[in-house]
């Protein structure tokens, strides 16, 4: 089977429009326009509505429905080697001048380029392309977003009193705070009883829509590591950082023979950065199989990439 890509800011627009007048032929028809960017094998999900997997014919499977039930997701810009920001800032001084926002900045300037971030932003100009037609479709998706303390607190003097989001903003902290009401429909809660509850929380204030989760780091890994996101979406920018925080690691808790399945759902690629979808499958047993001796059944394994 084949990953198909969205690679024209014309099929995103026209995709968006057709989502939001739930025009299923629209839908099908811009589907069957995208274009194949990738050969990588890749397993059917039953059941995703963003799936852009093609059928044993070609043609694009579309196995379910978006659902109108809220879903769980997370989206993190990663380098190549899995960090989210320069190496942590700790103590003294300006936290713009460390390597910590360095490595950040770097790694989101396909957003701050991107003309759907600035609008909201307030800020004049901008890319209009498909990266920034995927950042419109996930201030679109969001009724409420949930967010660490740490992220919070960065953004709250460069947001301004019109922050991008315009929902409510559920803040996982230790620290009570008083609720922030901002312009354009954005709340700040600050939730002191743990990440379940901030989620449930966004869930209720969604209004049918998604909860986002928008880091960082370390909220979107206890998020996936409590079995609470439906779908992880990586934007990944080819450059390397060597050090810095790293999004996917131990801090996960694992154990030896364990693993989190995922199961990529869309791939869009751009010259600065490469969008991958995943729904979160959960956890799972390693269990080691007969692969390695090249003797077993190869039924149901995928042999033919292109069948
Ligand atoms: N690359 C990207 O796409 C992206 C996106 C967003 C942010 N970022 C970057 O990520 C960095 C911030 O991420 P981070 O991982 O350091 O921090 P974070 O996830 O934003 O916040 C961590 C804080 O959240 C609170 N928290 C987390 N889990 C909790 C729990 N279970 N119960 C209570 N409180 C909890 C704690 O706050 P208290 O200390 O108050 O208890 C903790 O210190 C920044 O550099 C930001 O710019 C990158």
């Amino acid at each position: 089977m084949t990953i198909k890509a969205v690679n024209s800011g014309t099929a995103m627009r026209r995709l968006a429009h057709a989502y939001s007048a739930a025009d299923a032929d629209l839908i099908d028809e811009v589907f069957a326009s995208f274009s194949p960017i990738s050969d990588a094998p890749c397993r059917s999900t039953a059941g995703s509505f963003d799936s852009l997997v093609s059928g044993p014919n070609g043609g694009v499977a579309r196995t379910r429905r978006r659902s109108t039930m809220t879903k769980v997701t997370a989206q993190m810009s990663v380098s190549l080697d899995g960090f989210y920001a320069g190496a942590q800032h700790l103590g003294d001084g300006n936290w713009i001048d460390s390597a910590e926002a360095a490595g950040f900045f770097r790694i989101t300037r396909w957003v701050t380029d991107a003309m759907a971030w600035r609008e909201r932003q307030g800020f004049a100009g901008g890319e209009q392309d498909t990266n920034s037609d995927i950042i419109a479709e996930s201030f679109q998706a969001a009724g409420a977003y949930v967010m660490g303390r740490r992220m919070a607190d960065g953004g709250e003097g460069p947001w301004g009193d019109n922050p991008p989001f315009r929902a409510p903003v559920f803040v996982v902290t230790h620290r009570p705070r008083q609720t922030l009401v901002r312009q354009g429909g954005t709340s700040f809660t600050y939730v002191t009883d743990g990440i379940a509850s901030a989620v449930e929380q966004a869930r209720a204030a969604a209004n049918g829509k998604d909860v986002a989760v928008a880091g960082g780091g370390r909220l979107v890994r206890q998020v996936l590591k409590a079995g609470l996101l439906d779908e992880l979406e990586l934007h990944v920018v080819p450059v390397v950082l060597g050090t810095g925080m790293r999004l996917l690691d131990a801090d996960l808790d694992l154990a030896g023979k364990e693993a989190i399945e995922l199961t990529p759902t869309r791939v869009v690629h751009t010259p600065h950065v490469t969008h991958l979808r995943y729904t979160v499958n959960g956890r799972s047993a390693l269990v080691l199989d007969d692969r390695g001796s090249g003797t077993g059944s190869v039924a149901g394994r995928v042999t033919d990439p292109a069948a």
